[in-house]
C-alpha cells in the first residue's frame, strides 16, 4: 500500500492525490483521503485505481483543508471495495487513520470494541485502530500520545498515519516494518511511504526507524520511540532526478524503463570496474578475511529478484568454488535453514521493503550469518538492516514488472561473484579478468538488442490470441525462461511456464500441440558447446510435435536456423552474462502482447511493485 500525510500551507487534498499517483504502483486496490476541514474531517474514498477517486472528488469536492493523509491500497484484509478502502474512521467521525501492513491481534481487538459499544462498519484490521485512536485521544487529547499507545497494543506490521478533528495542523505516523518517509519543507512537512510522494516538493528526508512514532507540524518534525522517548533518526539528501519518475513521452513506464536498461547497466557498473580487468567494491564492508572463510553463499529473494539470484548461482558456484543456494525468500525461515557465521547471505530487492526478503535477512542475521544487500532503493529497510548493501544504479523503476532492476541485480550479482572469486583467489583468475572487461561493453550489447525489436513486436502482436506460451533454457539460459514466463503472466494474465529443455522428456513434453508458441533460450555455441548442440536436440524434438519454436540465439549460431519458425538475434557474449542481453527481447515480447491484449502494463490486475505484507 502507499500513503501519504501533508501539512502546510498548500491544499491537503491537491498535495496527498498527487502524492498518492506516484505511489500507485505500491497498490491499485482503492483509494482514499482525509482532510481536515470546517473543525471536522473530510473523508473520499473509491474502490479501484486512483481515477475513480478523483472522479469522486470532482463530482463531489472536499472542502479545502491544509491536513490531509491517504492512502492507495493493495488488499490484504477485506476485499478492494468502497467500505474496506481506507481512510477509516472512528464511530464519531473524529479520528482518520490509513494502514499500509496487517494487524495480526485484529481480531481480538475488534471483538473488545465491540464489547464496549463500537460499532465496526468494515472487514479491515484497520479499522480497529480508528477506534483505539478514539478512545486513547478522549483520554489524552494529544494525538501522537494515543499513537504510542495504541502501537504497544498492536502486534504484526504496520505503518499508520493519522489525523484527529481537534487537533488542527497536525499529522500522526507510526512505523512498524513497512516504510516511513519524513519530508522536511519550508513550512510545510510530508509524510509518505516512498520519498517519490513528496520529491516535486523537496529532497529533503528523515527516515523513520522500527517502532517509531512521528509527529508532524508546519515548521517541526518530532520522533519518538513506543514509549515517548525522543529517537535517533538519520537525515538524508535524495538526489534522484524528479523528471526520473515521469513517463517522459513513452506511452507506458515499463517502455521506458526497458529502453533505459544501457544506461541502468551501465550506471551500475559506474566507478566498480576498470578497464585491466580488476574489481574496487569498497561499498562491500565485509572484510576480505571474512569473505576468505565464507564457506556457503544463500540467496534469498522473490519474484524477479529471485530469477537474478537463480542466475548468480552459476556464476558464484563457477568462479568462486563456493556452494551457492538460492531460495524463495517465503519459504526460507520456515523450513530452519542451516547457516552460521560462515554463511554469506546475499538478498536481493529492488525496493528494499520486501516483508518476506526482510524476514529472511532477519533470520539469516539471528543465526549469525552474514547478510549483503543487493538493492535499488537508498535508505530502505532492507540495506539498512544488512551487513553491507551494494546498491543497484537503476533509477526509480514505477511499472510493477521489474525490467531495469533485473538487468541491474544481475549485474550486481555477477560483480559479487567476480569479487568474491577475485578476493578468495581461485583457478579462473584469467577468466575474471577477461569478464570484467566484457562487462564495460555489454551496456552497448543491450542497446544493439532494443535497436533491433521490431520483429519481435510483431510476432508478439501476432501471438495476442493464442492462450499458452512456454519457456525453454538450459544452465543460466533457464532462469531467463523462468523470467520470460513471469513477464508474460504478470502482465499479459496468459499460462506461461518456463522449464529447464532437458527436463521437458521427463513430462512436460506432453503439453506441446500443433502450433504452441514455445520460446527457447540457446546458449553460446562457443565454450560449453555440448550444452548448445543439446538444445538443439530440444527444439528439434518439440518441433517434430508441432510446437511454433521461437528461437533467441547468439549471432552467427547457423546451427539453429533450420529449426527456428522464429529467429530473435542476441550479441555474442560470455556465457555467463548472456542474460543481460538473452532476458531484454522477452521483456518487449511480454509488454507487447499484454498491450495487444488491452492490458494495462504499468499496473496489472492483482499485483503490486513492493509488496510489504508477508
Ligand atoms: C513484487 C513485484 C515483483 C517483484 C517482487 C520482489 O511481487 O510485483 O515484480 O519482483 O515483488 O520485489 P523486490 O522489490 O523485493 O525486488
Amino acid at each position: 500500500c502507499g500513503i501519504v500525510g501533508y501539512v502546510g500551507p498548500q491544499s491537503a487534498l491537491d498535495v496527498v492525490t498527487a502524492g498518492l499517483k506516484r505511489l500507485e504502483y505500491r497498490g491499485y486496490d482503492s483509494a482514499g483521503v482525509a482532510v481536515q476541514a470546517d473543525g471536522g474531517l473530510a473523508t473520499a474514498k473509491r474502490a479501484g485505481k486512483l481515477v475513480n477517486l478523483e472522479k469522486e472528488l470532482s463530482e463531489r469536492p472536499l472542502p479545502a483543508g491544509s491536513t490531509g493523509i491517504g492512502h492507495t491500497r493493495w488488499a490484504t484484509h477485506g476485499g478492494p471495495t468502497d467500505a474496506n478502502a481506507h481512510p477509516h474512521l472512528d464511530n464519531a467521525g473524529r479520528v482518520a487513520v490509513v494502514h499500509n501492513g496487517i494487524i495480526e491481534n485484529f481480531a481480538a481487538l475488534r471483538e473488545e470494541l465491540t464489547e464496549r459499544g463500537h460499532a465496526l462498519a468494515s472487514e479491515t484490521d484497520t479499522e480497529v485502530v480508528a477506534h483505539l485512536l478514539a478512545e486513547e485521544y478522549s483520554a489524552c487529547a494529544d494525538l501522537a500520545e494515543a499513537m504510542r499507545l495504541v502501537c504497544r497494543r498492536l502486534e504484526g506490521a504496520f505503518t499508520l498515519v493519522a489525523v484527529h478533528a481537534d487537533e488542527p495542523d497536525v499529522v500522526v505516523g507510526a512505523r512498524r516494518n513497512s516504510p516511513l518517509v519524513v519530508g522536511v519543507g519550508e513550512g510545510e512537512s510530508f509524510l509518505a511511504s516512498d520519498v517519490a510522494a513528496f520529491i516535486t516538493h523537496t529532497r529533503e528526508a528523515i527516515e523513520l526507524g522500527q517502532d517509531q512514532v512521528v509527529e508532524l507540524r508546519r515548521d517541526t518534525v518530532t520522533v519518538t520511540d513506543f514509549d515517548g522517548a525522543p529517537a535517533d533518526v538519520r537525515e538524508y539528501h535524495v538526489d534522484w532526478d524528479a523528471s526520473a519518475a515521469e513517463k517522459g513521452g513513452y506511452d507506458y513506464f515499463m517502455l521506458k524503463e526497458i529502453a533505459e536498461q544501457p544506461k541502468a547497466v551501465a550506471d551500475t557498473l559506474l566507478g566498480r570496474i576498470d578497464g585491466a580487468g580488476s574489481l574496487t567494491l569498497d561499498e562491500v564492508r565485509i572484510p576480505a578475511n571474512v569473505l576468505r572463510e565464507v564457506d556457503k553463499v544463500v540467496i534469498v529473494a522473490c519474484g524477479t529478484a529471485f530469477h537474478a539470484g537463480l542466475i548468480a548461482k552459476y556464476a558464484i558456484e563457477h568462479w568462486t568454488r563456493v556452494p551457492c543456494e538460492v531460495e524463495l525468500a517465503s519459504e526460507f525461515r520456515y523450513r530452519d535453514p542451516i547457516l552460521d557465521q560462515q554463511t554469506l547471505v546475499v538478498a536481493i530487492s529492488q525496493s528494499g521493503e520486501t516483508m518476506d526478503t526482510l524476514m529472511a535477512l532477519r533470520h539469516a542475521r539471528e543465526q549469525g550469518a552474514k547478510v549483503l544487500a543487493i538493492c535499488n532503493t537508498n535508505g530502505s529497510t532492507i540495506p539498512r538492516e544488512s551487513d553491507a548493501v551494494l546498491y543497484t544504479h537503476a533509477g526509480p523503476e514505477v511499472a510493477v514488472a521489474s525490467t531495469k532492476a533485473f538487468l541491474t541485480q544481475l549485474v550486481a550479482c555477477y560483480l559479487v561473484a567476480l569479487y568474491l572469486g577475485q578476493v578468495r583467489g581461485t583457478k579462473y583468475a584469467d577468466e575474471i579478468r577477461a569478464v570484467v572487461r566484457d562487462l564495460a561493453s555489454i551496456s552497448g550489447a543491450v542497446e544493439r538488442v532494443l535497436e533491433t525489436m521490431e520483429p519481435v513486436r510483431e510476432l508478439a502482436r501476432s501471438l495476442a490470441g493464442k492462450n499458452t506460451v512456454l519457456f525453454l533454457g538450459r544452465h543460466v539460459g533457464y532462469p531467463v525462461a523462468l523470467e520470460g514466463a513471469l513477464k508474460l503472466k504478470e502482465l499479459a494474465y496468459m499460462h506461461a511456464e518456463g522449464f529447464a529443455a532437458g527436463e521437458l522428456k521427463h513430462g512436460p513434453i506432453a503439453l506441446i500441440e500443433d502450433d504452441l508458441p514455445v520460446v527457447v533460450v540457446v546458449p553460446s555455441p562457443r565454450g560449453r558447446s555440448v550444452l548448445h548442440d543439446k538444445i538443439v536436440s530440444n527444439i528439434q524434438e518439440i518441433r517434430a510435435r508441432g510446437a511454433r519454436t521461437i528461437v533467441v540465439a547468439e549471432e552467427g549460431d547457423d546451427a539453429v536456423v533450420p529449426y527456428a519458425d522464429h529467429l530473435i538475434r542476441v550479441p555474442v557474449t560470455p556465457t555467463l552474462l548472456q542474460p543481460l542481453v538473452a532476458t531484454v527481447p522477452l521483456q518487449v515480447f511480454a509488454c507487447e502482447l499484454a498491450t495487444a491484449r488491452g492490458n494495462d502494463v504499468d499496473q496489472p490486475r492483482n499485483l503490486a511493485k513492493s509488496v510489504t505484507v508477508e
